[in-house]
């Protein structure tokens, strides 16, 4: 073999016995916008509860799979915090507005635009339907072209092509890049594996070299803004500072349904407000959310008062001075959430019904104890200060500081 080859070998077989090869800078990335609009909900809380309420309970429905069993996801309407990017559909491409969801996997289209159907759309025999808690499509099952971006098109990508939906009013659907389990019993006629997912797909056509998704979010404190990116394949390390801890998934259910990890909460140098347990990342989220006893002992260490307006827990200037960071303590690093990073931005707490002179904290109730495989969710107040990657090769997450880490924007 010449030396060239076998450096180049060398290299290849060490790169992926190591680690997978991460394009550094992925070319392939999508534009987040982030919208906030909670005209049509009680409050932020109920919102994240409810949607973690239907995700604790899909183990009941998944065990065994039922056709009929509840994919889990937030009732869009009533999200007050949507991450969502153009997607195009066919070709020429039509560009529609979907909710990115790590905590699904369903992607579909029809709750606003139209589908319009160009040469590359097949209609397959099949419907899809899922159902969302509060919200739910159904329709039929089409393959086409997807256009992530300019140089990414996923081709002969499932699509459901909603017939019905509700709950689903600013937004055209869903892009769902959860694990690929969730979609199984979404298809009628069942397929046993579920359909693949835009990752999945773009994995098994060799589009991507790595079974992998980055996500970058930022603190914001307008409404709307393009603020976040998705990398496929890979991670842009232009949206992230030192290197990335990876946990490895977690075996717990039914955190395991979703990108669910290990870890303890601590508040402080030495409290620890919830013992090592199972929880998950989710996009979908707006707050974190962690179990009620662990919640209840936050509330005491941090003097705070329950508000009934935003669902809050609200908190004075000189408590807010005294307040200690919390941390998420993984077997793999510590992720500080900062006194800053606590509090919802400040200058957005008209638009969830609060005062503009209040400190609100984002750490929220789950609604339910600890022990119970799900205890609690990091959601986007968290991953907009941790970039994020969702590792289905390596069945890990990836987090990471980005220079919002320790910021004061809120
Ligand atoms: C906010 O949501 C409501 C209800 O879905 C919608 O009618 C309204 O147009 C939205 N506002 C903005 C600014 O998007
Ligand atoms: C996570 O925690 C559960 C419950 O304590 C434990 O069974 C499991 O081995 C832990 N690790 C992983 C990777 O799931």
């Amino acid at each position: 073999m010449p030396f060239t080859v076998v450096v180049a070998f060398l290299f290849l077989a060490f790169s992926v016995d190591a680690n997978p090869v991460l394009i550094t800078s992925s070319p392939v990335t999508l534009p987040i916008s982030r919208h906030l609009n909670l005209s049509s909900i009680h409050n932020l809380v109920h919102h994240d509860q409810t949607r973690a309420r239907y995700m604790k309970n899909n183990v009941e429905c998944s065990e065994p799979k039922l056709e009929s069993h509840v994919v889990v996801n937030e009732p869009v309407t009533n999200s007050a915090v949507q991450y969502t990017a153009s997607v195009g559909v066919g070709s020429p491409p039509t560009y529609y507005n979907l909710v990115i969801d790590t905590g699904s996997s369903n992607t579909w289209i029809g709750a606003g635009t139209e589908y319009v159907k160009t040469s590359t759309s097949v209609e397959t025999s099949d419907t899809v339907s899922v159902s969302y808690g509060s919200g739910s499509f159904s329709g039929n099952e089409y393959t086409d072209s997807v256009t992530l971006a300019s140089n990414l098109v996923v081709t002969k990508q499932s699509i459901g092509v909603a017939a019905l939906s509700s709950g689903f009013e600013d937004v055209d659907g869903i892009l769902g890049i959860g694990p690929v389990d969730l979609t199984v019993g979404t298809l009628s006629p069942s397929i046993e594996s579920g359909i693949p997912t835009v990752t999945d797909k773009l994995f098994s056509n060799g589009q991507i070299s790595v079974h992998s998704i980055g996500i970058s979010f930022e603190p914001t404190t307008v409404t709307s803004t393009v603020n976040g990116e998705i990398s496929w394949g890979g991670t842009d390390s232009s949206k992230y500072t030192g290197s990335i801890a990876y946990i490895p998934l977690t075996t717990s259910s039914p955190a395991n349904l979703y990108w669910g990890i290990n870890s303890s909460i601590r508040y402080g140098k030495s409290q620890t407000i919830l013992s090592n347990t199972a929880g998950i990342v989710d996009t979908g989220t707006t707050l974190v959310l962690i179990a009620s006893d662990a919640f209840k002992k936050y509330k005491t260490a941090t003097g705070s008062a329950a508000d009934s307006t935003t669902g809050l827990l609200k908190i004075s200037s000189s408590q807010y001075a005294a307040l200690s960071s919390l941390y998420l303590v993984t077997a793999k690093g510590t992720f500080e959430l900062t006194p800053n990073a606590q509090i919802w931005p400040r200058s957005l707490n008209s638009e969830i019904g609060g005062s503009s002179s209040s400190i609100y904290l984002i750490v929220a109730d789950l609604g339910h104890n600890s022990g119970q495989g799900l205890d609690f969710i990091a959601g986007m107040t968290f991953l907009e200060r941790y970039y994020s990657v969702y590792d289905t090769a390596n069945k890990r997450v990836g987090l990471a500081t980005t220079s919002y880490t320790t910021a004061t924007s809120n």
